[in-house]
């Protein structure tokens, strides 16, 4: 990463800055509140859910990976990867099928023909063989609870089994396996159970509801009767609700609140992948797709965090070698509103390989964290990349500081960053320097008499003092309206770019009229608001 810039100057703050991290650190025996748009703790201080889907609801009803790794490692490799919270998914019939939830691990695994997993669990997990499934649940939430991570209990579905489809009987109240009452009765018994976990902050009713059936008026008769159930076991725990279409489509609460009995704790849950939107990305242009994607995402879900409701993004990622078009161009657009709207989120997902998915043994999981084997991380570039979304940019608590912007860039994470002899690169958001957008639209380098500068076509990007200068007037432009674009001294209209050392340097614009096999990734920057260090 490079030296920092004025480390001498930096070097007090950064103490500080630590020092009040680990202060900062969530106290797993406490519970969380939701205000307004934050989910903050007891003192009002925001705790930002950084979370990742660790799945306990495939056919062997046992958390993914034991047979790899103790659920000590497993837990501690979550906090160590940057992650403060996991979503939890377990199967309907786990609390309500006696016969199920009594069955061992040993037999649960011999019923499958997982024997070679079996080994694995006995040999990394000894004392989870001969527990009941429901306890070896309970057994990695206490592991959880050890490490310090915090755990929302998802609902995923109902038999277990790999999730979701349209047709397969799971996707609303009234289908085949999901009986309202059914369900509330599980609800009910794992709120309860809940109620010794100080870590389970946060209960997921139900798991992308979607099919036929559904519809608006029997969404809110039983979420409110859900939410309802939970609040009356488990006082203690966020309730979250999912929104229709594989938990796309929050739109309805736009002018029809939901009603209950409580405040405080009512939080808003949201799906985006690269394929919810179709090839799109790959078939379209990027600015284009990600433009119209955004506005979209603002009607059907996003506009809930301006009527002062958290949004929980539970579910987001993509194949991490990197070959699949349409999910790295999904990925930038992601990181930009990650960053802007400074969402809550659960990352799909830890795993790097099943135990048994959709009839194939050990099947990868190439969204996964881990690699197959589980014996490290898959691609430690990505989770450098997304580690800028683990740190809150607003929000209560924190070093507070003057509201500033920072030059983001979502294709590497970083931002933009001033370097000896003013120097611009790309580097770690944390040490950003305090931007401002003036009137003018001038981005003035807060507390200096410095402007970012577009000097010429080819030449690195600059700062400067005076703005009678050419190119220090900018406008984010395209449809994306992710190119900082300005005009060079010439009058020819430029956009900022980074190059392959990740200094910013001025280029022509790209993809503004090209077709879709162009790709604006590395001209896409956005202004991000900061309130906190
Ligand atoms: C309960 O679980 C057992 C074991 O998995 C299964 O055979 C049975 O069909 C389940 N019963 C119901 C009512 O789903
Ligand atoms: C990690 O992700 C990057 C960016 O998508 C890709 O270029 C690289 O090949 C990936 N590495 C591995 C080991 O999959």
């Amino acid at each position: 990463m490079g030296t920092l810039p004025k480390l001498h100057f930096l070097l007090p703050i950064l103490t500080l800055l630590l020092f009040s991290m680990a202060q900062l650190e969530p106290v797993v025996t406490q519970r969380l509140y939701a205000d307004s748009r934050w989910i903050v703790d007891g003192a009002g201080r925001r705790v930002k859910l950084t979370c990742v889907n660790w799945p306990a609801h495939l056919q062997p009803v046992l958390a993914e990976g034991l047979s790899k790794l103790s659920a000590n490692a497993i837990a501690r490799m979550i906090r160590e990867m940057g992650f403060n919270c996991v979503r939890l998914t377990w199967p309907l019939e786990l609390p309500m099928n006696e016969t199920l939830a009594s069955l061992t691990v040993t037999k649960s695994f011999q019923n499958l023909g997982l024997l070679e997993s079996l080994a694995g669990i006995e040999s990394n997990n000894p004392s989870l063989i001969n527990l009941p499934v429901m306890e070896a649940y309970k057994f990695v939430m206490t592991s959880l609870r050890n490490n310090e991570v915090m755990v929302i209990l998802d609902n995923h579905i109902t038999t277990p089994g790999w999730c979701c489809s349209g047709e397969d009987g799971n996707g609303f109240f009234g289908d085949k396996y999901f009986n309202p009452q059914v369900w509330m009765q599980g609800l009910h018994k794992m709120a309860t159970i809940a109620t010794s976990f100080s870590n389970v902050i946060g209960m997921s009713l139900r798991n992308e509801l979607r099919g036929p059936r559904q519809n608006v008026d029997d969404w809110y008769r039983f979420m409110q009767q859900g939410a309802e159930t939970v609040h009356a076991a488990n006082p203690n725990v966020l309730v979250i609700l999912s929104g229709l279409h594989y938990d796309k489509d929050l739109s309805f609460l736009q002018n029809r609140p939901v009603s209950l009995s409580f405040t405080g704790k009512l939080v808003f849950e949201m799906h985006w992948y690269g394929f919810t939107n179709g090839e799109a990305w790959q078939s379209g242009k990027p600015n284009d797709v990600c433009g119209s994607v955004s506005n979209d995402l603002m009607s059907q879900s996003v506009f809930l965090l301006g009527q002062g409701h958290p949004l929980f993004v539970s579910e987001f990622g993509v194949d991490e070698r990197g070959t699949n078009v349409n999910d790295d161009r999904y990925l930038n657009c992601f990181m930009a509103m990650a960053a802007e709207y400074d969402w809550d989120f659960a990352l799909w997902a830890l795993q790097g390989s099943y135990y048994l998915r959709q009839g194939v043994v050990g099947m990868e999981e190439f969204y996964g964290l881990f690699n197959y084997d589980w014996s490290g991380v898959r691609n430690s570039s990505y989770l450098r990349r997304l580690s800028v979304l683990q740190l809150p940019f607003q929000g209560p608590g924190g070093l507070p500081t003057v509201a500033h912007k920072v030059i983001f860039h979502p294709l590497t994470g970083l931002c933009i960053l001033r370097r000896p002899r003013s120097r611009l690169v790309l580097g770690p958001c944390a040490y950003s320097e305090l931007w401002s957008l003036t009137p003018q639209n001038a981005l003035w380098l807060m507390g200096t008499h410095l402007y970012l500068r577009a000097t010429e076509l080819g030449r690195r990007a600059r700062l400067c003092t005076s703005l009678t200068e050419p190119g220090t007037e900018w406008e984010m432009i395209s449809a994306s309206k992710m190119h900082l674009s300005s005009k060079d001294k010439d009058g020819n209209t430029v956009c900022l770019d980074v190059n392959p050392r990740n200094t910013l340097v001025v280029e022509a614009c790209k993809c503004l009229s090209s077709d879709s096999s162009c790709d604006p990734a590395s001209q896409w920057f956005r202004l991000v608001d900061r309130t906190r260090l």
